[in-house]
């Protein structure tokens, strides 16, 4: 979604500002913009550009420009099309500039009232209500501190939100509600964004705004008002180094540097979680015993790759902790009336912890019974963590390509390591516990052997580059595999693709099977092979050119209009983790000879804030 960023300094802050912006950018990036205070109360200046940070940043090598406090934006269109006029910031009468993340939802009866006062809209945003209306109490309150509380008060909806003005050119006000804000506290010079890795080359130091909290913050002050407008401290959390997440080393993707990640961020997940024969259950948290002895069920919400890893791990609920599993998108869950069965625990499973959908479905669950709630979750300081009864960090690092490919298989271990939790109160022995706690003590080097499989799945990749459209199989817990498949090939690529479990060909997609459209089967050696191995008969018998990702032993051999790709030996229960690598590099492959944008894919946002 869109960024926020924002400086006070005695220094210079136009740098420091397009660096965040560069930072953030993996949000959204339609367009870019930056307002500065020209000092002494001479004015505000804006810039913007479409597209990306990079034309902005020549605007201003072109028109260099000195100034110690200012706000930036990254656009991620939602109300308008993206243009330089809907770009933010957006300015009322050339003396409040404003920065905003989320969706006004009254915006259509504000903007009428606001027109009928005299104030011409020249955006087609939601957010150029905000502007003129902290214009408007400015004008009455003579307080932009006031005036922006005054304006919040009239707005329904999601907002994080940095306000300038020139006649209080030393100070930018903040507000959060429903999007998450952060400042980064430095030494005489403070700085705000919507997520610390803006700011990760100014400071350490954070401090995370909670729901309904402003903030008044200059370079030597900062003040910060509850929801209640109570002045309170805030914790400063001072971040681990994360220096080396914005760096692609000798990657020429994030996305490519993330999927080599794996082996190493699958190892940390698992580090200091494992005992020698069992996981230990402290790691959910120190009421995480009593809370487990009484689950009988589990409902899992979460959106896109997030809800596939939920798919999955309802396999392994039902078939290792014979838990009743149900699992559903959140943008669902959130809007219709749901039957809370007792004793179940509500699982959110979120990369970012921030997207709105799966946020507002949590917040539907606690007001609806369920007996706790726990997230999985890849960002500590998020609201998914802030508002679940118990949390376990998935240990990916921040993931800055858009498609999620290393959270992914770090959210499956942490589901798997709550599975193992919740059968051993269910009848799993000991024994088949610590045969699967030595399976995942091998993970890391088994993801570290598939990853060899690189070069021969680039080969492969050139028969994908005419492709227009796709089909992804797999039976069990490969048809999620599939399904995660389908969404890497179709948001990086462009290329559209669809997942189907393989018995369910013949009930309508057989039709679609001809010899231009590619078809790739998930085939473990598992006890659905043979039926699989019918399914893909059908396709071969109908011309279909086939790309089989198989387990070194499961006997497929190539021929023609059929493609093998062997993928190591794994155990039944590790399969979707080890099958999804050799998917997430065909898509990347796929998505660098059609020469995408594969860090960045075209409408998409690495962090939904917005529903
Ligand atoms: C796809 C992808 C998205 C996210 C989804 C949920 O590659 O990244 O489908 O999985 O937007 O995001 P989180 O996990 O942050 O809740």
């Amino acid at each position: 979604m869109c960024g926020i960023v924002g400086a006070t300094a005695e220094r210079n802050v136009v740098k420091i500002l397009v660096e965040g912006l560069h930072r953030l950018e993996y949000r959204g990036y339609d367009s870019a913009g930056l307002a500065l205070v020209d000092g002494d109360s001479a004015g505000i200046t804006a810039y913007k550009r479409l597209g990306k940070v990079a034309n902005l940043e020549n605007a201003l090598k072109e028109n260099p420009h000195d100034s110690h406090v200012g706000i930036a934006h990254t656009r991620w269109a939602t109300h308008g099309k993206p243009s330089e006029t809907n770009a933010h910031p957006h300015l009322s009468a050339d003396s409040i500039a404003l920065v905003h993340n989320g969706i006004i939802e009254n915006h259509a009866e504000l903007r009428d009232m606001l027109v009928a006062e005299g104030y011409e809209f020249v955006s087609e945003t939601d957010t150029e209500v905000i502007v003129h209306l902290v214009h408007k109490y400015f004008q009455q309150q003579q307080e932009l501190f006031k005036a922006v509380k005054s304006a919040i008060a009239q707005l329904d909806g999601a907002f994080a939100l940095a306000v300038l003005c020139k006649d209080e050119p030393n100070h930018i006000v903040v507000a959060r509600s429903g999007s998450p804000l952060v400042i980064g506290v430095g030494i005489d010079e403070n700085f705000i964004a919507s997520d610390q890795l803006a700011l990760r080359q100014v400071t350490d130091r954070f401090i995370f705004l909670e729901e309904g909290d402003m903030a008044d913050v200059s370079c030597d002050q900062l003040n910060i008002f509850d929801v209640h407008g109570e002045l309170v401290e805030r914790e400063v959390v001072q971040l681990d180094d994360y220096a080396d997440a914005s760096d692609k080393g000798q990657f020429r993707h994030y996305m490519m540097k993330e999927i080599f990640e794996q082996p190493k961020v699958v190892a940390e997940t698992l580090r200091g979680r494992l005992g020698k024969h069992q996981v230990m259950e402290e790691i959910f948290g120190a009421d995480a015993s009593s809370l487990f002895d009484r689950v009988k069920r589990v409902q899992i919400v979460a959106c896109g790759t997030s809800y596939h890893t939920g798919v999955i791990t309802r396999y392994w609920l039902e078939s290792i902790a014979k838990v009743p599993c149900n699992v559903e998108i959140a943008s669902e869950f959130r809007y219709r009336d749901v039957v809370v069965e007792p004793d179940t625990i509500f699982i959110t499973i979120s990369q970012s912890g921030e997207t709105a959908d799966t946020l507002a479905a949590l917040r539907k669950a606690k007001d609806i019974g369920y007996t706790a709630s726990l997230t999985i979750c890849n960002a500590p300081a998020s609201s998914l963590v802030r508002e679940s009864d118990l949390v376990l960090m998935t240990q990916a690092g921040p993931e800055i390509g858009v498609a999620s490919t290393k959270a992914f298989t770090t959210q499956l271990v942490s589901l798997l390591l709550f599975t193992l939790v919740i059968g051993r109160r269910n009848g799993l022995t000991p024994a088949r516990e610590q045969e699967i706690v030595s399976q995942l003590n091998e993970l890391s080097d088994l993801c570290a052997k598939t990853l060899e499989l690189a070069d021969r799945i680039k080969e492969v990749s050139n028969h994908f580059t005419e492709t227009t459209s796709c089909l992804f199989l797999g039976r069990g817990m490969q048809y999620p595999v599939a399904m995660e498949g389908a969404l890497k090939l179709k948001e990086i690529s462009y290329i559209h693709a669809e997942a189907y479990p393989a018995g369910e060909l013949k009930h309508g997609p057989l039709a679609l099977v001809d010899s231009e459209t590619p078809i790739v089967a998930v085939a473990p050696n598992n006890d659905l092979l043979e039926k699989l191995k019918s399914n893909l008969e059908e396709v071969r018998a109908r011309g279909g050119r086939l790309y089989v990702f198989a387990d070194v032993n499961s006997g497929f051999s190539e021929s023609d209009g059929v493609t093998v790709i062997n993928v190591p030996h794994v155990s039944d229960v590790l399969e979707p983790l080890i099958y999804t690598i050799p998917l997430q590099l065909l898509s990347y492959y796929v998505a660098v000879l059609r020469g995408t944008d594969v860090d960045q894919p075209r409408n998409l946002a690495k962090s939904v804030t917005v529903e």
